[in-house]
């Protein structure tokens, strides 16, 4: 297992190390805060000090951006981020997401109505300790409320102050475009990983977008910051790609090492953000960032999808 421990500022095997997101600059590997929360991200973990242990040793790492929303828990995530850092290191980015809920049931819902968002906003701020987000993706989900109404009020909280940057999530190249006639976007989050962005992982969760491949590629040419979610598809990255484990023998790296680096290879823009409850994953994950693929790794992970 690759676990070096250079420092944060180390170049990445494959460049650029950082990212723009606007005014703001980050590491191009960040760490998703939905593992935190209990089992099926529901209530409170069985070992909330481990959890703020994580965090706390994320940052250490060089980490210094978090992805969260106030409804993964609902609520915990946040709050155990807030207990872990607040008050925050001044490089700390934490960015989150409005545009879902938690149904009691443990189901997820859509929360997208403009006053829905403006009321995960205040939840947000409120569990996260801030009077201002950092980076807000809007989670879109097709409802009866166009795309356009819901952007509105993204742009409306941003104008309030509430929001420094708006970003998007789950979308095809056309809400990309329309929201950018519209406003700066510095961040789109799709499901994606080494096997694509489909499948039934996307289905089962609403991630299905039109043409994955080509919402990376637009981002791409626009020098939008694209996070991968689900960038180890929950954990069970090894067990779908046969290449995975070949490549990962090859270079004496884990899977989801592996997994980590082919998406640090597929574009300058990605900035992964895998989940993890776990200190010797977290390890893990961070050490991916060192891991150079070579043509021919990437043509055995190609081969592993099929
Ligand atoms: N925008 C959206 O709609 C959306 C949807 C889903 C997720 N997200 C964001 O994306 C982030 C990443 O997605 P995710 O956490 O759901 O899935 P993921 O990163 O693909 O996988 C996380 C799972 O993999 C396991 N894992 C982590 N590192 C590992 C390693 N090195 N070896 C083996 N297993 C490992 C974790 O278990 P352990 O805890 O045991 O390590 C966890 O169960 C989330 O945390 C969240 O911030 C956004």
């Amino acid at each position: 297992m690759t676990t070096t421990t250079s420092s944060p500022t180390t170049p990445f095997a494959h460049l650029p190390t950082r990212i723009r997101l606007g005014d703001l600059e980050v590491t191009r590997l960040g760490f998703g805060a939905m593992r935190l929360p209990g089992k099926e991200v529901w209530g409170e973990p069985d070992d909330p000090a481990r959890a703020r242990a994580v965090l706390r040793r994320a940052v250490d790492l060089g980490v210094d951006l978090i992805d969260t929303a106030w409804f993964y828990g609902p609520h915990v995530a946040n709050r155990l981020i807030a207990e872990a850092l607040h008050p925050y290191p001044k490089h700390l980015v934490i960015a989150c997401k409005l545009g879902g809920k938690r149904l009691p049931d443990k189901s997820w819902a859509s929360y997208i109505r403009p006053e829905e968002l403006r009321a995960g906003c205040e939840e947000d701020l409120r569990t996260l300790k801030l009077d201002r987000l950092d980076v807000v993706h809007l989670r879109y989900r097709k409802t009866d409320v166009p795309f356009a109404e819901s952007l509105d009020a993204m742009i409306g909280l941003q104008k309030e102050g509430k929001v420094r940057h708006i970003a998007l999530s789950n979308v095809a190249v056309a809400e990309v475009e329309e929201a950018l006639a519209r406003t700066p976007i510095v961040a789109v989050q799709n499901m994606f990983n080494v096997n694509g962005g489909g499948g039934q992982l996307a289905k089962m969760t609403h991630s299905e977008v039109e043409s994955p491949e080509a919402v990376v590629d637009f981002c791409e040419r626009k020098g939008i910051a694209y996070l991968p979610y689900f960038p180890l598809a929950v954990g069970a990255i090894g067990s779908q790609n046969s290449g995975l484990a070949k490549v990962a023998a090859r270079k004496k790296a884990t899977a989801a090492q592996v997994a980590l680096a082919w998406l640090l290879a597929r574009s300058k823009i990605m900035l992964p953000i895998p989940g993890t409850g776990s200190l010797e994953h977290l390890e893990e994950n961070w050490a991916s960032r060192r891991i150079a693929l070579d043509a021919e790794d990437r043509a055995e992970l190609a081969r592993g999808t099929a």
